[in-house]
């Protein structure tokens, strides 16, 4: 098989990549591709950088076995943890992890307040630390650290009173002080997009870094000359670590949402 037909592997610590995946196909709709969701090792965020870091070394070994020509990493604290140490094993493979998108959100208003929900491990690793001190002049950034939040997700409870009541005690601090613009910086959280909304209400911009996670894996592949040029809409093979089927119907429940 020409190596252009092959499969592009998207990788999370559990359902969450998929609202990458979902980005993925907008603009690489030819493409085929492996999901692989760790779900039985998840929650990431709440784990150390080295776990991560081998957690995610072992998926990446996974995933090229069965063909992969480039990897997404769509998992926030996945890519903190690991995305250096990839590229340096496997210089030669498109690869493409994700960060939470603070440019766009610290960058819409001058001195707005900007709020970045994401993982406690994505919080306190040095790379979202650079990050914060990239914009931090032109922009009030508000770490905020969301345990709990992806298990919402990750069961597939999207509308319930409870995630409701959940969201609205985390996003407590808008009431006090409001923010101008929220970062999901956890790729289970555009998921909860809906309900963060409808918290927060319609003034507030609401940036999540998929569309931008997908445009540089097609940049990588166009520059690889590894783009797939048939005309058909491509496949999605779902894979998770928990082996469940009712896992694997929530994920295509996920894409086509
Ligand atoms: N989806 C992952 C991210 O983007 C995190 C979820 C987890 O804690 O495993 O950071």
């Amino acid at each position: 098989m020409s190596k252009k037909m092959q499969p592009i592997a998207v990788f999370d610590s559990g359902v969450g990549g998929i609202s990458v995946l979902r980005e993925l196909r907008k603009i690489l709709p030819n493409e085929d591709y492996i999901y692989y969701g760790d779900s039985k090792n998840a929650p990431y965020g709440m784990k150390t950088k080295e776990e991560v870091c081998a957690l995610t070394i072992d998926a990446a070994q996974y995933l090229f076995k069965q063909g992969a020509k480039g990897l997404v990493v769509a998992c926030n604290t996945a890519t903190s943890a690991a995305v250096r140490t990839l590229r340096e094993m496997y210089p030669d493979i498109p690869l493409v992890g994700i960060e939470p998108a603070v440019k766009p959100a610290a960058t819409l208003k001058p001195n707005g307040r900007v709020l970045v929900m994401a993982t406690p491990m994505t919080i306190r690793e040095e790379k979202f630390r650079k990050l914060m001190a990239r914009y931090e002049d032109m922009a009030d950034i508000i770490p905020l650290p969301c345990p709990g939040l992806m298990d919402f997700v990750e069961r597939g409870d999207l509308e319930s009173e409870d995630f409701r009541r959940y969201l609205e005690e985390l996003l407590f601090v808008h009431r006090i002080h409001p923010v101008d613009s929220v970062v999901l910086g956890c790729t289970h959280y555009p998921f909860a997009k809906t309900l963060i909304k409808e918290i927060l209400g319609p003034d507030v911009e609401v940036f999540d870094g998929g569309e931008g996670t997908a445009r540089e894996m097609k940049r990588r592949l166009a520059e690889a000359d590894l783009l797939n040029e048939r005309q058909e809409t491509g496949t999605v093979y779902f894979q998770n670590s928990l082996e469940d089927e009712k896992k694997i119907q929530l994920c295509e429940w996920l894409l086509n949402l």
